[in-house]
């Protein structure tokens, strides 16, 4: 059987040392603050909205709550964003993502100081993590880093292949593993032979959003596979980008959906906006 491996339990591993590490923090007369801007009451972004201030609440920083209404204009939001840019006493700033379509997401993005980016998405910071440089990490790559590490699955000189190249999970990620030796492959929906070339990973990373697309035929025996993708049926089931059942019994590790990648992401955040409160010291 393949080591599941614990997201629910390495998150809140992580949240408890962060709380430990703000309390210090704090004794030393440092505060954080992280600004949350939704735009709209979109009901998903709503739950992760609240998730997200929540963990602040866990671990002991501040959270400030921005709700406004869709028709909020792009000129408004980026003065609130400027404005908070300014404030000392803020940190780290967060959009809710995505934005009502007549407000432009990479003009938003640009106008967050990268230095209070916790979410990693400042071109800055891509460019910063694209060269080795310090920055800001996307959160939900940044986790799959800390599910591996944790977990004891070793990366120099293993052969990653990341399905997806999206922005936010795929390019970051392909360059987290660069960062950490593996060799890495970024797969993406014309590329040919994709089942030939996921057997040649040691470590599979799916984050292609298609429900249960990855089967056992895509793996390779004794490999490690992490699930990014997160879907739901009629009947309120979760599920993944990776048939569970079928997969699980030639892994040597596995992340379930839930409990896998899902949780890490908002500790990650969490370990961005520490990281936001330590450089402002
Ligand atoms: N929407 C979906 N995922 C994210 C995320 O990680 N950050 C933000 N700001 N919006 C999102």
């Amino acid at each position: 059987m393949a080591e599941l491996i614990d997201g629910k339990r390495i998150s809140s591993e992580i949240k408890d040392e962060l709380k430990q590490k703000v309390a210090e923090l704090k004794a030393q007369g440092v505060t954080g603050a992280l600004a949350v801007i939704q735009v709209g009451n979109d009901p998903a972004s709503s739950v992760y909205v609240r998730n997200k201030k929540r963990a602040c609440e866990y671990i002991g920083i501040e959270s400030l709550s921005y709700e406004l209404p869709e028709e909020t204009t792009e000129d408004e939001l980026i003065a609130l964003i400027e404005k908070l840019n300014a404030d000392d006493k803020v940190n780290g700033i967060l959009v809710q993502l995505p934005v009502p379509a007549h407000i432009n997401e990479d003009k938003i993005i640009g106008a967050i100081s990268p230095a209070k980016d916790v979410d990693g998405f400042h071109p800055m910071n891509v460019g910063a993590l694209t060269i080795g440089r310090e920055g800001f990490v996307s959160c939900t790559p940044a986790g799959i880093i800390q599910l591996l590490k944790r977990s004891g699955i070793e990366i120099a000189g293993k052969n990653c292949v990341v399905v997806g190249r999206s922005n936010i999970v795929g390019k970051p990620m392909a360059l987290l593993m660069l960062r950490e030796n593996a060799t890495v492959t970024i797969t993406h929906s014309k590329t040919k032979d994709l089942r030939e070339v996921c057997k040649t990973a040691d470590i599979l990373i799916v984050a292609i959003g298609k429900k249960e697309f990855i089967d056992a035929s895509y793996v390779k025996e004794g490999a490690t596979v992490i699930d990014v993708g997160i879907h739901r049926d009629e009947n309120n089931k979760l599920s993944g980008d990776v048939k569970f059942d079928e997969v699980e019994p030639h892994c040597h590790a596995i992340t379930p959906v839930p409990g896998g990648v899902g949780p890490m992401t908002i500790a990650m955040l969490m370990s961005n906006c520490v990281e936001a409160m330590e450089r402002s010291r």
